[in-house]
């Protein structure tokens, strides 16, 4: 626990990474992958919440635009997100980790209902926490349910796993002279169209002034080297990048 650079940290997972290199649906591997990187992570003695999507299953903004109405779009695509924490329990689980789900829509068969307070107990005893459903309402990504988790639990920094390593000024697998920022500002992630996270989401972290770290989770201890402080990925933050923390529970 010692010298570790963030004590309590949000994961961030899309969908599609559930995926590995199928094109649907779930990779019994490459799951069994991130349940390893996350043990290792909690081994060192940090607390880990996860925000996990549901692309790999269902998208609800695609969906959408094939013409089922955004509503009910999005609630099949909180759905999918259910079916994704289950995954990575079962599969954290197998490894010995102790995992709870939460989910932000009630369904007392398959997890726990969302309580804040509960999740932040189940983190101080060391449990890994899935928050599943999004923020259990249409027209909200998951990415913002990950602020808004990130927020609620006061963690120290959300870890954002993407394909690449960082935030670049364009494509990089497109533009091989695109260039990695170390730091941004959330403004830049808002002025410059630096779609990394959507602007909802941006602004949620920019007004509770929680920093984001993008990142690639398939290097291998990446979340570990994280924690210990070691410079990965691209960090975004306000401009004194400072961060009060609150003393609310
Ligand atoms: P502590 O009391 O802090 O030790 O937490 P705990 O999660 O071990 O205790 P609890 O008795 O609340 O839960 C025991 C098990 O039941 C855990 O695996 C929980 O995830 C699970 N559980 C608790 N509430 C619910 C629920 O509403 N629905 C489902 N499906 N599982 C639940």
């Amino acid at each position: 626990m010692k010298g570790l650079k963030y004590k309590r940290i949000l994961l961030k997972i899309s969908g599609e990474a559930m995926m590995g290199d199928r094109k649907y649906g779930i990779d019994s591997s490459t799951v069994d992958y991130m349940a390893k990187e996350i043990k290792e992570a909690l081994s060192k003695g940090v607390e880990v919440a996860i925000v996990i999507g549901g692309g790999n299953i269902f998208r609800g903004s695609e969906a959408s635009v094939e013409g089922i109405e955004r509503a009910s779009a999005d609630y099949m695509g909180m759905l999918a997100t259910i079916i994704n924490a289950l995954a990575l329990q079962n599969s954290l689980e197998k490894h010995g980790v102790p995992t709870r789900v939460q989910s932000a829509i009630e369904m007392k068969e398959l997890a726990e209902p969302y309580i804040r307070r509960k999740a932040i107990r189940h983190l101080e005893k060391g449990r890994a926490v899935i928050f599943a459903a999004g923020t259990g309402n249409p027209y909200f990504t998951t990415d913002t349910a990950a602020a808004l988790r990130a927020i609620e639990i006061d963690a120290d920094v959300i870890l954002k796993a993407t394909k690449v390593d960082g935030i670049y000024s364009s494509d990089p697998v497109k533009n091989p002279s695109a260039k990695k920022y170390s730091t941004v500002t959330y403004i830049d992630m808002l002025t410059k169209g630096l779609s990394v996270m959507d602007s909802t989401a941006i602004t949620l972290c920019m007004e509770n002034n929680i920093p984001i770290l993008v990142f690639n989770l398939k290097g291998k201890g990446n979340i570990r080297k994280i924690i210990e402080g070691k410079k990965l990925g691209t960090l975004v933050r306000g401009n004194n990048g400072t961060r009060v923390k609150k003393k609310s529970h």
